[in-house]
């Protein structure tokens, strides 16, 4: 069976900030990337492509694929134009679709309505070609959206959110989110050959995530995906694709991982974590306060995500930082850092040389410094 098809034109969500390293990611992976913008990347690509990118993308949030623009000035017109479109070439008759709009500068505005007629458009449609049925499984999720008049629709790939592993049950305080981790690693500068260091691990996100690229454990190789209920789902060239990730797995790694929390019971928990995410074997997980701590061996990469502080107050929390630094600064000459600050003002208190990135995480804005210590 070919598998090359069609490209079919589709955008990617990401961390909002981490736009160009998903690029780079989704480029490496086959994608023609287009427009970028805060927290998405328009790319085509063929059927193995938008596989790949779910089998192996480490920074992306959600995949969709556009299914048509068209003008919709009016409800009747919404209605009609949406259900000429061939949904029977996407859809099986066992799939019913929940669909969320959105409308900007358009005179169509209530988000409940399109919605509505959209979703009655397609069942009617699916019904009309004698595709129509029940089902007890989850709709898949259809994106409308209204921009100065025209109404794009796309289809989610993905289903559950692709950051979401599924190895972090145990989670522990403030956890980073899987995809902006792997984004904090890239912009470190570690690769799989550099020692890494988390010295705050809490629920030992980069960690685990790091020990996972280096094993080459595909993220999306155990879970379902929306499009495999897509009805051009392939079913062998996916299970080509994950066998050939399976072949590329390894056992060791090239340097060591180490993650430590002076809090024992996060400890617990990270290593709960590392069990699910298979590499418990791999990662050195202990008890430790930072301060405590002398790097072994030849330098690296130490990734910290220090305490927000919205418990521990305003002039401890900068004096925790300015330690942070000062500690940096005299015990790992030749490391290169990456510390997730929540304000600027706390990167600034590290006394640290920087280059800066800005990320929203969790509505919040937080700015990531990295740099090396001379
Ligand atoms: C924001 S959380 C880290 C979250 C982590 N990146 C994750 O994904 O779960 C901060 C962690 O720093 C730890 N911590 C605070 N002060 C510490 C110190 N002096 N030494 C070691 N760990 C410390 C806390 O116990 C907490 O687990």
């Amino acid at each position: 069976m070919p598998t090359s098809t069609p490209p079919l034109t589709c955008y990617a969500t990401c961390p909002p900030g981490a736009e160009r390293l998903a690029a780079a990611e989704l480029a490496r992976l086959g994608a023609r990337t287009g427009v970028r913008e805060r927290g998405g990347i328009a790319f085509t690509g063929d059927r193995a492509t938008l596989y790949r990118a779910h089998l192996h993308g480490r920074l992306l949030h959600r995949v969709v694929a556009r299914v048509a623009t068209f003008r919709a000035g009016a409800l009747p017109e919404l209605f009609r134009r949406t259900g000429r479109l061939p949904w029977e070439g996407w859809l099986t008759a066992a799939t019913t679709v929940e669909v969320r709009a959105t409308s900007h500068r358009s005179r169509l505005y209530h988000t409940g309505a399109i919605a509505e007629r959209v979703a009655k458009a397609v069942a009617a449609r699916l019904a009309a070609t004698g595709d129509g049925g029940t089902t007890d499984s989850p709709p898949l999720l259809l994106f409308a959206r209204l921009e100065e008049n025209r109404c794009t629709l796309s289809l989610d790939a993905s289903g559950e959110l692709l950051h979401r592993r599924g190895y972090r049950l145990a989670t522990a305080k403030a956890p980073v989110r899987e995809s902006l981790a792997c984004a904090v690693l890239d912009l470190a500068g570690w690769r799989p050959e550099l020692p890494l260091l988390d010295p705050m691990c809490g629920a030992g996100t980069f960690a685990i995530e790091a020990a996972r690229r280096a094993l080459a454990i595909a993220p999306g190789a155990d879970r379902p995906f929306a499009f495999q209920r897509w009805r051009t789902f392939n079913a062998p060239l996916w299970e080509r694709l994950v066998a050939k990730a399976a072949s590329l797995r390894r056992t060791t790694l090239p340097a060591p991982i180490r993650a430590s929390d002076r809090d024992g019971s996060v400890v617990a928990a990270a290593r709960a974590n590392a069990e699910r995410g298979g590499v418990a074997a791999v990662v050195e997980l202990r008890e430790g306060d930072l301060f405590d701590l002398t790097p072994e061996g030849p330098p690296g990469v130490i990734v910290l995500n220090p305490p927000y502080g919205r418990r521990i107050g305003d002039a401890d929390i900068a004096d925790l930082y300015r330690r942070i630094g000062a500690h940096l600064r005299d015990r790992f000459v030749g490391w290169r850092y990456a510390i997730l600050c929540p304000t600027t003002t706390l990167a600034d208190a590290t006394g640290l040389p920087r280059k800066r990135h800005r990320f929203t995480h969790g509505g919040r804005q937080v700015v990531v410094v990295t740099g090396r210590l001379a």
